[in-house]
């Protein structure tokens, strides 16, 4: 009888136990798929809105690179039409390339591409 009890307390516990692990995987894993949002892609309607205001792919290329790995170090990629323009050149850009580090050039391509990138979000929404 008292082998019997402690038979089902044991199972309720190595149940429990099963349970745990299973939620926390799933919400490991849901962390990681996060995590990999990516920057939006060069895709030839964001280059042609770059080349209109005479900018150049290897700019844009520059660009993602920088937001993609020097915009990562500190938090997750950030959703670039989540801000707007202004945001993101007085509020955002400044500071965020101060604590990025980054040089004047890397700075100028991460503005041309952030900028595209809203330019043709504007184009798909009221095109
Ligand atoms: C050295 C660490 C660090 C780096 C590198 C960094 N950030 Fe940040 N970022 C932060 C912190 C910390 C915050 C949280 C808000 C705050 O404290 O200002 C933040 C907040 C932000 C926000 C505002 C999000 C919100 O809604 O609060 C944006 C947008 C952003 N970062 C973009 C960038 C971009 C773009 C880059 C690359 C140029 C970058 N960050 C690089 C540390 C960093």
């Amino acid at each position: 009888m008292n082998k019997c009890r402690w038979r089902r307390i044991s199972r309720a516990f190595l149940l429990y136990a099963l349970l745990l692990l299973v939620v926390s995987c799933r919400s490991w894993n849901l962390s990681l798929f996060e995590r990999q949002a990516e920057a939006p892609p060069i895709t030839a309607d964001l280059n042609a809105i770059a080349m209109r205001s005479g900018h150049t792919e290897q700019t844009l290329k520059l660009g993602r690179e920088v937001f993609s790995t020097r915009c990562t170090e500190c938090h997750e990629l950030r959703t670039i039409p989540d801000y707007s323009e202004e945001e993101w050149l007085y509020d955002y850009l400044p500071l965020m390339a101060r604590r990025a580090r980054l040089q004047p050039a890397e700075h100028g391509a991460l503005k041309v591409y952030i900028r595209t990138v809203l330019r043709l979000k504007q184009q798909q929404m009221h095109p």
